[in-house]
């Protein structure tokens, strides 16, 4: 899959709110932090795209990207920032599952693990919901960059061995680096295929 243009479009504070659009999307989510929105400029090639910060908690709205003027990505804020007010939270919550429950077209959830950690409930019981509401989803270990002495690798073997006990089968799922952009022809090609075979 080749990105010949990649254009923000608008940012919207609930799915009624979205692009009035057929197209596909494909969104990311996953804790504040674990670099949703630098995945997306990575895979565009372009740094500027989608708002990123060192500070978590920087993505608060439902951010559209319309790629090749035929698919969106889709930029969400992250879940589990406990520096936020309850009501935030609430409201935060309410957009994720309001978006990922509704909107029809988003065919494929991209959910980023920090691949450097070990499993946190928080994801583990995210991707738990997410099978209880039959929600088509692939999962992206972040940041392998930083990974010290196979570190790396060990967290993620853990992680998919928690899911093997709960998952007849495990999702698609891919390693990447934003940073060092490892990973991004293997994603492209996973959206190409999901394109190919709606
Ligand atoms: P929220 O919008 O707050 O939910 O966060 P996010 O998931 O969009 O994370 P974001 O892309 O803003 O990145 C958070 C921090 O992680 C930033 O300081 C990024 O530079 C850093 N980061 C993202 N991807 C990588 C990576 O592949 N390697 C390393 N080392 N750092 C990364
Ligand atoms: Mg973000």
């Amino acid at each position: 899959m080749q990105i010949t243009s990649a254009k923000y479009e608008c940012s919207a504070i609930s799915v009624e709110k979205c692009p009035q659009s057929d197209k596909l999307e494909f969104a990311f989510i996953g804790r504040s932090n674990v670099g949703k929105s630098s995945l997306i400029n990575m895979l565009t090639g372009n740094e500027k795209l989608a708002m990123t910060s060192s500070t978590p908690g920087k993505t608060i709205l439902i951010n559209h990207f319309l790629i090749n003027n035929d698919w969106y990505l889709v930029d969400l804020p992250g879940y589990g920032y406990a520096k936020r007010s309850k009501t935030q939270q609430e409201q935060l919550a309410r957009m994720i599952k309001g978006y990922i429950l509704r909107r029809e077209q988003m065919v494929n959830l991209f959910v980023l693990i920090d691949g450097n950690i070990s499993p946190q409930r928080i994801d583990l019981e995210f991707i738990e919901w997410l099978g209880k509401n039959s929600i088509p989803f692939t999962i992206i270990f972040t940041k392998s960059d930083k990974s010290r002495r196979g570190s790396f690798g060990k967290s993620v073997n853990t992680f998919l061995q928690t899911l093997n006990e709960q998952w007849e089968e495990l999702p698609p799922h891919f390693q990447v680096s934003s940073a060092k952009r490892v990973g991004r022809e293997a994603v492209l090609d996973h959206i190409e295929d999901i394109i190919n075979n709606v």
